[in-house]
C-alpha cells in the first residue's frame, strides 16, 4: 500500500482485495495501481504471501465461504460423501482440497479424464465423470448419495442432483459455470428436508471475509495449493479469457503484473 486515508490501514501494509465488483463496474482490475475503498480490503493474512493470496483469489474464497456454509448448516465428515462438482476448475479445486483436509470424503465430478490425477493429488477419494450427473432423470427423488456438495456448475447439474442429496442434506451453490436455469420440484426440500445455500462472495461483509481468509490460511494446504498454479502475464489474458470460458482452465492461475 503507498498511502491511506482510512483509518484500519497505512503505508506499507499488505492487504487482499477481492470482489466489490472491481473490474467488473470499477475499472483497475489488472491495473498496477489503483485508489480504492479502504472498506473493501482485508489485512493480508500473517504468513501468507500476496501471490498465494491471488492464487486462491475469488475462487478460493468462495469454496471457502461453501465449506463454512455447509458446516454452519451441520454437515460433518462422518455424514457421508460430499460432491464438488466442477471439480478442476478454481473453486473445485479449493474445495476439493480445504474438504479433504477436514476430513470429508470428497467425490470430484469433472468432464476432462486429463484432470483425474490432480484431481486425487489434492485428495478427491472417488471421481466420476461430469456427464453422469449432467441431467437430471426427471425423478423427484433417487437413491440418497451425497451427504452435501459445493456446486460451481448449476443449471440442469444442479437439478440433477437435488434428488441425489441424503435426508438433511446441503448444497452450497455458488456457481453457474453449466447455466443458469434451474427445473426441479420441492419433493428433495420437503420430503428429505434438503437445503440448498446460496453462496456469494462479491458483496460478502468484512467480518465474515476476515474469518473466511483465517480458515484458508490453516485449512487449506499450501502444498495443494502451490500445484493448482499457473503463472501468466498481461499478455496471456485474451488467450486465458478463451481458455476459461471454453471450460479449459485448470486450478488457478495468477498474473504477474510486472510491479
Ligand atoms: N458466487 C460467487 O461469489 C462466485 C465466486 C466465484 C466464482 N463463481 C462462479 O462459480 C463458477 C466456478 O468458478 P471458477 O472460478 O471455479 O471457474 P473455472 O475455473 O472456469 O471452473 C469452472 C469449472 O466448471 C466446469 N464446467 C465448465 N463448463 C461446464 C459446463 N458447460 N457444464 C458443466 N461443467 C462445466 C469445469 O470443470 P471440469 O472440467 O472439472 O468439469 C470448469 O473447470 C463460475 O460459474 C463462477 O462464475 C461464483
Amino acid at each position: 500500500m503507498r498511502e491511506s486515508h482510512h483509518a484500519d490501514y497505512k503505508a506499507g501494509d499488505q492487504f487482499i482485495l477481492t470482489g466489490w465488483r472491481v473490474g467488473e463496474i470499477h475499472w483497475g482490475g489488472y491495473a498496477e495501481k489503483a485508489r480504492v475503498k479502504g472498506d473493501w480490503l482485508v489485512p493480508l493474512p500473517q504468513g501468507l504471501s500476496t501471490e498465494r493470496a491471488m492464487a486462491i483469489g475469488t475462487a478460493g474464497f468462495t469454496a471457502m465461504l461453501c465449506v463454512m456454509a455447509l458446516e454452519e448448516h451441520g454437515v460433518r465428515p462422518d455424514q457421508g460423501d460430499v460432491l464438488v462438482t466442477g471439480a478442476a476448475g478454481g473453486v473445485g479445486s479449493v474445495a476439493t482440497a480445504i474438504l479433504a483436509r477436514l476430513g470429508y470424503r470428497v467425490v470430484a465430478s469433472t468432464g476432462r479424464a486429463e484432470t483425474h490425477d490432480y484431481l486425487r493429488s489434492l485428495g478427491a477419494a472417488e471421481i466420476i465423470e461430469r456427464a453422469s450427473i449432467a441431467t437430471p432423470s426427471g425423478k423427484p427423488l433417487e437413491s440418497e448419495r451425497w451427504a452435501a456438495a459445493v456446486d460451481s456448475v448449476g443449471g440442469a447439474t444442479l437439478a440433477a442432483i437435488l434428488p441425489q442429496m441424503k435426508y438433511k442434506g446441503a448444497v452450497a451453490a455458488c456457481g453457474l459455470a453449466g447455466g443458469t436455469k434451474l427445473e426441479t420440484t420441492v419433493i428433495p426440500f420437503i420430503i428429505r428436508g434438503v437445503s440448498l445455500l446460496g453462496v456469494d462472495s462479491v458483496a460478502c461483509p468484512l467480518l465474515r471475509r476476515k474469518v473466511a481468509w483465517a480458515r484458508l490460511t490453516k485449512d487449506l494446504p499450501m502444498e495443494k495449493l502451490d500445484s493448482m498454479i499457473e503463472r501468466a502475464t498481461l499478455e496471456d489474458l485474451p488467450r486465458l479469457g478463451k481458455a476459461i470460458l471454453d471450460g479449459q482452465v485448470k486450478g488457478r492461475v495468477v498474473v504477474d503484473l510486472g510491479v
